[in-house]
């Protein structure tokens, strides 16, 4: 029975002892986790503290516009906050085929800082050869031993690896005045248009470190992708641009272009109608000729019947003269005409209808039709004289070749002058039969002409279009009425 006790009293003990081990054990190990979730949340507290400063740079960086800026602005920010000794950024050059130094921070002295700023980099340099094939980064370190190795990785996968003795990157770091160096492309992937070179040289201790740890790679990789973001951003920005000022460019050339033609259009309509006029003055001049020949016959033959006094002498030069003067005025309405009109004047519109009208006179007169001119109040508009005069010919010969193919008993064309608010309109209709519905909306196309290729061009109502609506900003339209078309030009 006792024995029994004092077995049962040890196994107690016994046992009491496993389980103090077992809770000793457990507090070590909450002891240790609790180390690890300080070292986390540092790890965290630390992230965050990388986060907002990178969201400040962020928002720095995108006030910047040129790609200049954005570069120093990175090489700042890598020595301020994520804490290298030394900084610097490329940029590409098109027409060396390199990459140049655009910007380095850190500590250098003048003689160190000379000498990186001058590097180039060619963009067929094998060292960069893993960056081009689409790495996030390369890194380069020397051991004690000075050996170089060499790491370009890309999500996690290497894709190029050298190990011990590659001379060229161990110069490529050296050139860079780094021991060890990362590099960052910026930019579109396939061709960066900028390089991000950031390391620490020989005795660096107090800087972080170069390495493939996850803070470092969390710390660059996002910088590198918020400024290679931007870069290209501003790089199709810029290209758009360009884009845009090209093509409004190319608008404003063919525009002039177009102005110009039309120019040539409207000059070479005054010259068509060059010949309409000819055969006008020929007309108007008949008369006065006759009338001239008249006086001279009947000066020679009173110098045979009688002699010729002082006096008889003076009333036939006077008379010969009125008659020149008159001849000289009608070729001056005409001669004007052929003026190109250079600026815009203020013109009296009822003196061209009138210059027009005195223009066609004749051969209307021949076909026996009189226009009539109904004018109320005498406006002016700011225009190109000539250039109207030109519209109303085509417009009045238009009329003119509708009487003379309809030909109604009483041929009429009625040329009315009025304002309408601050507008000046003239209407000039007739009774010719008028335009078939079917065409009218396309009277005023350029080519358009129902008068077969001998008679007409179909320029006419193009140019008279074009005077009036681009060249003076008004406005011409066209309507059946009566018997015949209407035309409004309104100005
Ligand atoms: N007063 C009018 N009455 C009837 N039809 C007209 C009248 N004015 C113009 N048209 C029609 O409009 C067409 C175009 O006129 P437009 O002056 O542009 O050319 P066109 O007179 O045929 O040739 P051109 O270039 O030699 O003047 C004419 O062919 C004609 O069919
Ligand atoms: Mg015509």
């Amino acid at each position: 029975m006792k024995k029994a006790s004092t077995l049962s009293l040890e196994q107690m003990v016994e046992s009491l002892q496993q389980e103090k081990e077992a809770l000793a054990q457990q507090v070590k190990r909450l002891i240790r986790a609790e180390g690890k979730l300080y070292e986390y949340q540092e790890e965290l507290d630390a992230q965050l503290k990388e986060y907002e400063q990178l969201y400040d740079f962020n928002r720095r960086l995108n006030r910047l516009h040129d790609l200049q800026s954005i570069l120093a602005e990175t090489v700042s920010y890598v020595i301020d906050h994520v804490g290298f000794e030394r900084a610097i950024c490329f940029a590409r050059d098109e027409e060396s085929q390199s990459y140049q130094v655009f910007a380095l921070e850190g500590y250098y002295d003048p003689a160190e800082k000379a000498a990186v700023t001058s590097i180039t980099l060619p963009l067929s340099s094998p060292c960069l050869s893993s960056l081009f094939a689409g790495c996030d980064y390369l890194v380069c370190k020397t051991d004690r031993h000075h050996k170089t190795s060499c790491r370009a990785e890309s999500q996690e996968m290497i894709l190029f690896q050298a190990d011990g003795s590659d001379r060229r990157l161990a110069e490529l770091g050296s050139s860079f005045l780094m021991k060890d160096y990362l590099i960052y492309p910026l930019g579109s992937p396939a061709l960066p248009q900028a390089l991000l070179v950031v390391g620490n040289c020989e005795n660096a201790t107090f800087y972080r470190k170069v390495d493939g740890q996850r803070g470092t790679v969390l710390a660059l990789g996002n910088l590198a992708g918020v400024v290679s973001w931007l870069i290209e951003h501003r790089a199709s920005e810029q290209r758009y641009r360009q884009l845009s000022e090209e093509l409004e460019r190319r608008v404003q050339e063919a525009v002039d272009e177009l102005r110009q033609k039309d120019k040539l259009l409207i000059l070479q309509g005054r010259h068509a109608v060059m010949g309409e006029m000819i055969s006008n003055i020929a007309h108007q001049w008949r008369q006065p000729l006759n009338v001239l020949g008249l006086v001279l016959q009947e000066l020679q033959l009173t110098q045979h019947k009688q002699g010729l006094n002082a006096e008889e002498v003076d009333s036939f030069v006077k008379r010969s003269l009125a008659i020149i003067r008159q001849m000289s005025r009608t070729i001056d309405s005409f001669r004007h005409f052929f003026k190109p009109d250079r600026e815009k004047v203020e013109f009296r519109v009822r003196e061209c209808l009138e210059n027009t009208l005195t223009i066609l006179e004749g051969s209307f007169r021949m076909q026996g039709i009189a226009p009539t001119l109904e004018a109320v109040g005498d406006p002016t508009v700011d225009g190109y004289p000539n250039e109207f005069i030109q519209v109303l010919l085509n417009i009045l010969i238009n009329a003119r070749e509708a009487l003379t193919a309809r030909k109604p008993a009483a041929p009429q064309i009625l040329v009315r002058l009025f304002s309408e608010g601050d507008r000046t309109v003239v209407t000039v209709a007739d009774n010719g039969g008028g335009i078939p519905e079917e065409i009218i909306d396309r009277i005023f196309d350029p080519y358009f002409t129902t008068k077969g290729p001998e008679q007409g061009t179909g320029i006419g109502l193009f140019m008279c279009k074009t005077i009036v609506e681009k060249n003076m900003g008004g406005r011409i339209s066209v309507r059946n009425v009566g018997e015949g078309a209407e035309f409004r030009i309104e100005v």
